[in-house]
């Protein structure tokens, strides 16, 4: 791996751990404002010294982080569909490598559509894309998209996704854990990190699946819903980061939760009508 490009892997992956907690808020380049992330610059700020890398499109990069912000940036550089359409597969590269690297980021980012009806369009962009990450010292990370199917979230789909996606050249690949991860993990010799997917029942579930992905070999998350649309988006990245790199259990990761949440504020009761 040359200098460049795997200076830009260490900025991401900690050095200590090879493991990285990476914020997503790049859901609007097809749902649009999705809740709570409407003001996708608000919902950023107060987690941004939490997160090892911040992953967005260079529209919101360039209009909601300030450019002082240190944290690494990973760019979403596919697009093409929005939710208005059944197939979300019909993407196509759309941020040039050198607008890419006039950001200053350090990966980019777009899906693949293993078995939906653009696969194999999806696949020779992740190729060129490569190409071109290759030629300026740019990890590209993989994302394995599954449209509105997210049922498809097997281990036998997921490895698939994961290992054709190494096998076109991706640094990176970032999948959805699902039952038997272990084996996801095991044909693909990239790192893996995952998506949180939509929001779990409670933090704790969020927490769990972090947890396992990580006893199961992932090097990280790219986690967004079960972040910023918890109630409590930052003490909830503490407590991921405890998991992540610091070997939390859920339990643990929980107590962090708890302590920097602070004292839940009790609903004032209602008074009783007093004797006069
Ligand atoms: C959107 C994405 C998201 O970045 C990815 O799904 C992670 O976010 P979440 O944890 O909310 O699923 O790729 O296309």
């Amino acid at each position: 791996m040359d200098w460049g490009l795997a200076n830009r892997m260490h900025r991401m992956f900690s050095p200590a751990t090879h493991n990285t907690v990476m914020l997503a808020v790049d859901h609007g380049y097809f749902m649009g404002p999705t809740h709570r992330l409407e003001n996708a610059g608000a919902t950023v700020a107060p987690l941004l010294p939490y997160a090892d890398a911040l992953a967005l499109t260079r529209g919101m990069l360039r209009h909601t982080v300030p450019p002082t912000a240190q944290t690494p940036i990973v760019l979403r550089v596919s697009g093409g569909a929005t939710i208005l359409q059944d197939d979300l597969s019909h993407e196509a590269v759309t941020t040039s490598m050198t607008d890419a690297m006039r950001l200053n980021v350090c990966a980019v980012a777009l899906s693949v559509f293993i078995g939906a009806p653009h696969e194999h369009e999806s696949l020779v962009h992740l190729g060129d894309l490569v190409n071109d990450g290759e030629q300026a010292g740019m990890p590209v990370m993989a994302i394995t998209a599954v449209g509105k199917e997210l049922e498809k979230r097997d281990a036998r789909y997921l490895a698939l996704a994961c290992r054709v996606s190494a096998e076109m050249g991706a640094h990176i690949v970032k999948t959805y854990f699902c039952e038997g991860f272990s084996k996801v993990v095991e044909g693909c010799p990239v790192p893996i990190v995952v998506a949180g997917g939509p929001k779990l029942d409670s933090d704790r579930a969020a927490l769990e699946l972090a947890r396992h992905a990580i006893d199961e070999g992932a090097h990280g998350i790219d986690m967004g819903r079960n972040i910023w649309q918890s109630d409590h988006p930052v003490p909830m990245l503490k407590a991921l980061r405890a998991i992540v790199h610091d070997k939390a259990t859920v339990n643990e990761a929980m107590d962090i939760l708890a302590a920097e949440k602070g004292p839940e504020v009790a609903a004032p009761r209602a008074r009783r009508p007093q004797p006069s």
